[in-house]
């Protein structure tokens, strides 16, 4: 079986690819309007800082040992010792919940670039996007086309659509990213934003707010379901791979700098609020394109923009259970992803109707659309990240790792997953639970 496995065809292809799953909604849609609940550039600082110190560990220790064991999520956990495929297990069960939440905003930005045209002549934003997700068919139909698009690619295998779809997504999304910052930077009083973003405002450092940035941190780079394990476990030979973990957080950290950059001016330029929550990309931005001269393609463009970073993200999520289902069941990959469309789509399409006519059905008092966010992001995300840092600080003796480059990094890294990254997920996972 194991010399039947895929492996990327070169080292770029695994770089962009893991970029890809990295660079997402997390970027462009969830970090702006998290900054903006948590006071703009402070909350930068510490995001910066955490990401460069506290999820370095945790990113290197996924990919590791998916590169070590070219296994599965369930098979890589049950290699270190046959008791933890359980815990493994948990990672594609993750994956599968995550995208029923995730390809719904998915689908939104299907309606949006979409409706392109029509977007300029709306009065009331809030309204609009509010009644469009309420509808009980349309949203249902745009999110299985969303689920369709990032299957279909992972179907296709590894260099044929992961790659292909990376290959052909980043860039376009790079470029777009680029000629919307051009544009926001040109608006007047564009410096109000950069200032809202670059000066630090020290009295609204909290610990609440550090807890929101480590959380981002770790969901932004997509740690804690196996994706980036299972993109691990595609690597031929790699003596490079510290090198490749910083490659992809500097990028990843680029790509939110950049969408914050392209987001804030506009905002403060219309005198707009920055901290509107989720519908900031949705009603926030679509009413400011309404006002600027070629509103309407730049509004199209955006959200292509958005969607190529949905796509690779997508992809990335549902590869992660396509492993485990190929090969833990010796399913043909076609088989494996055709199933999961069923699985994802089912869990889905109640999810989307968590807006409308299932709005009243409350789990733990959320809607389903909540809960799994919720479920996810803050319970199962963190706690999956916490058992593989212990598992390998404890069980993979960390002297085979032979990827750091001296024995006080070999340290740093060991105390790091043993008990550093351990602590700082207890507290997420606490801060969570409330
Ligand atoms: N990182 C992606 C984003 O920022 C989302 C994502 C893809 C993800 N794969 C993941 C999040 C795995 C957590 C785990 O949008």
């Amino acid at each position: 079986m194991e010399n039947n496995r895929p492996v990327w065809t070169s080292k770029y292809a695994f770089i962009i690819t893991a970029i890809g799953s990295a660079v997402g909604l997390g970027n462009i849609w969830r970090f702006p309007y998290v900054m903006g609940q948590n006071g703009g550039a402070i909350f930068l600082v510490t995001y910066i800082l955490l990401i460069c110190t506290i999820c370095f560990i945790p990113l290197l220790n996924e990919l590791y040992v998916g590169k070590l064991t070219k296994k599965e999520c369930v098979g890589a956990y049950e290699a270190i010792n046959p008791k933890f495929k359980y815990f493994g297990a948990l990672n594609p069960i993750t994956g599968i919940l995550i995208s029923a939440f995730y390809f719904i905003v998915g689908g939104w930005i299907i309606n949006y670039i979409c409706k392109w045209k029509l977007l300029s002549q709306i009065s009331d934003y809030g309204e609009y996007f509010s009644k469009f997700i309420a509808e009980p068919v349309y949203p249902c139909l745009l999110t299985l086309l969303f689920i369709f698009i990032c299957v279909y690619f992972t179907a296709r295998g590894l260099k044929n659509g992961i790659e292909k779809a990376n290959k052909i997504f980043m860039p376009m999304l790079a470029i777009l990213l680029i000629f919307l910052v051009i544009i926001s930077l040109n608006l007047p009083d564009a410096q109000k934003g950069l200032e809202y973003m670059f000066k630090p405002d020290f009295s609204k450092l909290n610990f609440h707010m550090v807890l929101a940035a480590l959380g981002q941190a770790f969901f932004t780079l997509s740690i804690g379901m196996g994706a980036l394990l299972t993109y691990g476990s595609y690597i031929k030979e790699d003596k490079t791979l510290v090198k490749s973990v910083y490659t992809i957080i500097l990028s990843d950290t680029t790509f939110a700098l950049l969408a914050g950059i392209m987001i804030f001016p506009a905002v403060f330029s219309f005198g707009m609020e920055p901290n509107s929550g989720a519908g900031l990309v949705f009603v926030t931005l679509p009413k400011i394109f309404s006002q600027i001269p070629f509103g309407d393609l730049i509004s199209f463009a955006f959200f292509v923009l958005l969607f190529c970073a949905a796509v690779t993200s997508g992809i990335s999520i549902v590869e992660g259970p396509c492993a485990t289902l190929t090969e833990r069941f010796n399913m043909s990959r076609q088989k494996a992803c055709a199933l999961l469309f069923v699985i994802i789509s089912l869990i889905a399409i109640p999810t989307t109707l968590s807006f409308g006519i299932l709005g009243d059905f409350k789990v733990f008092g959320k809607t389903l659309f909540d809960f799994l966010d919720y479920l996810t992001s803050n319970l199962m995300l963190p706690s999956n990240t916490l058992i593989l840092c212990l598992i390998s600080g404890w069980y993979l003796k960390i002297k085979g790792y032979k990827i750091l480059k001296n024995k006080f990094s070999e340290s740093l890294f060991d105390i790091g997953l043993k008990f550093i990254v351990p602590i700082a997920l207890i507290f997420l996972i606490i801060a969570g639970l409330k």
